[in-house]
């Protein structure tokens, strides 16, 4: 199994960025912790950041046919893309979302999720783990969904 692992914008400064709701790791750890987690489950993962709501759609195109799920945080896109949204529905990849916050413990506009309607889940609250989590969840659906 292949997955894509997508990481939206501000995510490139983990470690400097309000380390009390995202917690101390940077990206280029988290993304070696989440290497490590599919080399115990056997799966193949790349990894890619961006900015830019287009190259995340572009990205989600380019999987199709590629990879067989997506794990993603979509960060502030979350609450204001249907761009991404529709990417996902389009493709048709199993997605699960992440957040490393309880997006529903925070600001009212971090409650609602345009992507949570086409993932198979979300997972949020629990620091980089929630990537880790994420990751099993989205591994053990593919592999029951499988055949
Ligand atoms: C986030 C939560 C979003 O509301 C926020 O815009 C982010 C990160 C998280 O991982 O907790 O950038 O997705």
């Amino acid at each position: 199994l292949q997955i894509l692992v997508l990481h939206g914008p501000n995510l490139n400064l983990l470690g400097q960025r309000e380390p009390d709701v995202y917690g101390s790791l940077t990206l280029t750890e988290i993304n070696k912790r989440i290497e490590d987690q599919a080399r115990t489950l056997q799966v193949k993962v790349s990894c890619f950041q961006s900015n830019h709501e287009g190259a995340l759609v572009d990205a989600i195109q380019e999987a199709w046919g590629q990879v067989q799920g997506l794990l993603i945080n979509p960060a502030a896109y979350t609450h204001t893309s249907v761009a991404i949204r529709d990417a996902i529905a389009a493709v048709k990849l199993p997605t699960v979302e992440v957040h490393l916050s309880n997006i529903h413990q925070r600001e009212a506009f971090r409650h609602h999720s345009y992507i949570a309607p086409v993932a198979v889940g979300q997972i949020s609250g629990f620091g980089y783990y929630s990537y880790i989590l994420g990751l099993q969840a989205l591994v053990q659906h593919l592999r029951e969904t499988a055949s």
